[in-house]
């Protein structure tokens, strides 16, 4: 109380969770937990997946009823009928599932409710686009066409759209359960001057993601969870001691030790004379049993990369030598086959990859369905047993072999094509940005078992958006700056200061 902090928020909260608990069936997801929303400022939510922040949203949003608890709106107890009462009241919420009609153009899911009409009400059809596209302007976005389907536009473009729509309305509350997730980062800025106008205005936020450097950049306080309450509120912590809270252990337990690559490996895997585009080449190998990572800034090429050697198009120049055999990449399939075994996982797992309303098994065995077919028909036991494998090996949380990949979270369907290409046989893999947008557990899961992949013999090429990730989980690093090599990092100089300075240095005038 003699704080003057603890005073000032106390004293204009706007919206509460007061010991507010809820159970789905058998599962606790909160249980007593409490939240403090000051008048006009950013209150990260942070906590591994699972820790109950969705459903702390969804109560806070009008959309779930708390088993037991208080909602304090202005300090004064509220029953929140459902969204659109909360709506009434000035909370605006962008959920975590993405709500868009799918059937419905860009502008009828921005404007529903609140299209221009007739003086008699009929909805004017015909000024709805331009309508959408004036206020998608006002908000800075110009790149989003309004005609088109929602099922039609990026999955980024949606959850922009989601964002947009609740924003318009002009919330006094906002609550934003991962809108991140799916943008990169130039979309996460445009998110953040968003964001801070409406602080400026006076709006209260509440703002989850599972982006440390995102939280701290945008947040004034952040309350951690775990475990279906909070753990505490902070106006400064550091990320080492938020991940301790969140998942009660140290950070160095993170990342596990890298196996030691053998000595005089051969390569598995050499790029030699690569274009990206511009005019500067770069080269380099891979051994079996080697992590090796690829970093810079963002826009320098690693995607195309990535994609390039997995023919998904192929790169513009560049010869690329299997077991010191060169050969031709020209579409994926020449990437799969048998004998190369080249693998792409790309950050954009619902994009590109997996067929979300299909089984996890599905998914698994889909580049293997004609080795385990007879005559065109599968061999149901067999696919059954391989996929039960893959699932405990990889320690796939999901309840059944055939429950639909989509309803997994990002981490495990991240598993799920990792574990497609370990049954491919793939002995070269390409991990594009793996563990973006993923909680904390499961990236350690992943970084585990990308360990344990190199120790098994799989030559391995890593990107990551995360430096730290890079500086701990790779034998080596190559930093990418205008098309060419600017720096390779081996330990003890391989550090995260050490790759982003080698990202952003001009290494011609050094
Ligand atoms: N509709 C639901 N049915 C069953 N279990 C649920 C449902 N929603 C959430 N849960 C469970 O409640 C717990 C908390 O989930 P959630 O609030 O989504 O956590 P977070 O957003 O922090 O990842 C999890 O164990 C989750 O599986
Ligand atoms: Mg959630």
């Amino acid at each position: 109380m003699n704080s003057p902090h603890a005073a000032t928020a106390e004293s204009v909260a706007v919206l509460g969770a007061q010991t507010v608990s809820k159970a789905f069936g058998g599962v606790q997801a909160l249980r007593g937990a409490s939240l403090v929303l000051g008048a006009g400022e950013v209150h990260g939510l942070v906590g591994e997946n699972g820790a109950g922040k969705s459903t702390l949203i969804k109560v806070l949003g009008g959309r779930i009823a708390p088993d037991s608890g208080t909602v304090l709106l202005d300090g004064q107890p509220v029953r929140l009928s459902g969204p659109a009462d909360s709506t009434r009241r000035g909370i605006g919420t962008v959920f975590q599932e993405l709500t868009l009609l799918p059937w419905m153009s860009v502008a009828e899911n921005l404007l529903i409710g609140r299209e221009p009409r007739f003086p008699l009400g009929l909805i004017r059809r015909g000024a709805l686009a331009g309508e959408a596209e004036a206020v998608l302007a006002g908000l800075g976005i110009h790149h989003i066409d309004p005609r088109a389907l929602a099922a039609e536009v990026s999955l980024a473009e949606r959850q922009i759209i989601e964002i947009a729509r609740v924003i318009i309305r002009k919330p006094r509350i906002l609550l934003l359960d991962e809108p991140t997730s799916s943008l990169v980062e130039r979309e996460v800025e445009w998110l953040f001057a968003r964001i801070r106008e409406l602080r400026s205005q006076g709006t209260s936020i509440v703002f989850t993601s599972h982006r440390w450097n995102e939280i701290t950049s945008i947040a004034d306080r952040i309350t951690i969870f775990r475990n279906g309450k909070e753990v505490g509120t902070y106006t400064a912590i550091d990320e080492t001691e938020a991940i301790t809270l969140m998942t009660g252990r140290r950070v160095e337990a993170m990342y596990p030790p890298l196996p030691s690559v053998p000595a005089n490996a051969p390569p598995a895997l050499a790029v030699s004379d690569a274009s990206l585009g511009g005019a500067a080449t770069f080269g380099f190998s891979l051994a079996a049993g080697e992590i090796l990572g690829i970093g810079g800034l963002a826009g320098q090429g690693h995607r195309e990369l990535f994609t390039g050697l997995f023919g998904a198009p192929p790169l513009k120049r560049g010869t690329i030598r299997v077991d010191g055999k060169p050969i031709r990449i020209a579409r994926p399939s020449d990437a799969i086959r048998a004998g190369l075994g080249i693998a792409l996982v790309p950050e954009d797992r619902k994009g590109e990859g997996l067929l979300l309303p299909l089984p996890v098994r599905d998914n698994l065995t889909l580049p293997i369905l004609g080795r385990i077919s007879t005559f065109g028909v599968i061999r149901g036991g067999e696919e059954a047993r391989m996929s039960r494998e893959m699932i405990s090996r990889l320690k796939i949380r999901t309840p059944s072999a055939a429950q639909p990949v989509g309803t997994l979270s990002g981490g495990n369907q991240q598993k799920v094509l990792v574990g497609r290409w370990l049954l491919a046989e793939s002995r070269i893999l390409l991990l594009y940005d793996v563990t973006r947008g993923v909680d904390v557990a499961t990236k350690h899961e992943i970084c585990e078992l990308i360990a344990r992949l190199a120790q098994e013999g799989k030559a391995i090429l890593f990107y990551s958006s995360d430096t730290e990730e890079l500086a701990h989980l790779c034998h080596r690093v190559l930093v990418l700056r205008g098309g060419r090599v600017a720096a390779e990092l081996t330990p003890p100089a391989l550090t995260a200061e050490a790759i982003v300075s080698a990202a952003i240095r001009d290494a011609d005038a050094a």
